[in-house]
């Protein structure tokens, strides 16, 4: 069993006093949010990161009842993530329907823990219905928001319930937000390393980071917009669907793009320089040649922020983004990293915990950086 660091135990007294959660009925929030393929959790990430709080409120004698969402396209259950957690953890029921909650709450005595139905099974958690918040508020005395990783969300269970009880940061909310803020103040030379997708979402943190970070390195899809506006044929590959301005981002001297790229087609898949992509080809990795230039970097730079993969991890194409994760290891150089993707690759490498922190979130890890906030903390700011 891991067990709550002193540090973020006294964050946690410090707002939620411990002989004063005797007794009381806490409503916490997590993130358990996990992939369930029929009976295997196959990430157990967010789950073990959640056991440290829920034993430190078992042990101060609170009356727990987890509240969570889970959307998958396989299951919209929680049951299976509740059996795994009573692998760690007595849990005194999970309770299926909402309607049934409060008498079971009832029987709970000191230091029992309770989890409920996934919230997104009601519609009123997306939209945000404060009929539904006011239903789960009335469970508890307290209410905890230990879910980073859905925090950017203007959901009933993070933005309302703060309106409704008490409210309070827990440990591994606090330590995800002490631990990223180190990004805005950071030891230089500083390199900020973005991937994946989506670069209509993420510009707005890519821009950002153009201004604090030393060096900039945008892999993965969101580089082939760059290589077009730099002129470069990029053939199939994918692209933002919007046509969005670059020039800005392109120019700018901190801006790092992969060094080479892997390349399919009908034909063929190998490393290429940009300049020999042909227009049947489709970039699907960063190349050899790109972790080496990555590896030189980390000669000189002392801190790293890194989230989203080198290539279409999906799909197999994960060299480059696994390079990447060793060549960070090997330097030693502190590192911050997050993203679903991003953490399976280092997880099936055995690397995540020669990271100096790694991030819950994935969503929530690049809003909070974009914006230094997300709507779940600053509603229990203004609760
Ligand atoms: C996540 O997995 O990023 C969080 O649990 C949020 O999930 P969502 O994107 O379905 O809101």
């Amino acid at each position: 069993m891991q067990t709550i660091s002193p540090d973020l135990k006294n964050q946690f007294k410090k707002v939620t006093d411990e002989k004063n959660l005797r007794g009381k009925k806490i409503l916490l929030r997590l993130d358990l949010n996990v992939p369930v393929i029929g009976d295997d959790i196959r990430d157990d990430f967010r789950i073990r990161k959640s056991l440290p709080t829920l034993e430190f409120l078992r042990n101060a004698g609170a009356k727990t009842i987890i509240i969570s969402h889970l959307e998958s396209d396989l299951t919209d259950s929680l049951s299976r993530v509740a059996a795994y957690i009573s692998k760690f953890i007595p849990l005194k029921a999970f309770v299926t329907k909402l309607d049934e909650a409060l008498a079971v709450v009832e029987t709970m005595a000191e230091g029992d823990i309770v989890m409920l139905e996934n919230l997104r099974q009601n519609p009123g958690e997306k939209e945000n219905n404060p009929v539904f918040a006011g239903r789960l508020a009335s469970l508890a005395e307290i209410y905890v928001n230990d879910a980073f990783a859905v925090s950017h969300r203007d959901h009933a269970s993070i933005v309302s319930l703060p309106r409704l009880l008490p409210s309070y940061a827990g440990p591994l909310l606090s330590e995800e937000i002490k631990a990223l803020s180190k990004a805005f103040n950071p030891p230089r030379p500083f390199l900020f390393i973005i991937g994946g997708v989506k670069f209509d979402t993420k510009l707005p943190l890519i821009e950002k980071f153009l201004d604090i970070a030393d060096y900039v390195f945008v892999g993965g899809a969101l580089a082939n917009d760059i290589f077009k506006e730099k002129g470069y044929e990029i053939g199939r590959s994918v692209v933002a669907q919007s046509g969005i301005n670059l020039k800005h981002v392109e120019m700018n001297p901190r801006l790092i793009v992969p060094a080479d790229v892997i390349t399919v087609s009908t034909l063929s898949k190998g490393a290429k320089s940009l300049d020999l992509i042909g227009p049947d080809e489709k970039i699907v990795d960063a190349g050899p040649r790109t972790i080496d230039q990555i590896a030189d970097l980390l000669n000189d730079v002392k801190f790293v922020i890194w989230n989203g993969p080198l290539g279409d991890y999906e799909k197999d194409f994960s060299e480059g983004t696994e390079n990447l994760a060793r060549a960070l290891v090997e330097s030693k150089v502190e590192t911050i990293i997050g993203g679903g993707d991003t953490i399976a690759c280092v997880r099936k490498l055995g690397l995540l915990d020669k990271f100096s922190f790694v991030s819950t979130g994935g969503g929530a890890m690049v809003e909070f950086l974009a914006k230094g906030t997300l709507p779940g903390i600053d509603a229990l700011k203004t609760s």
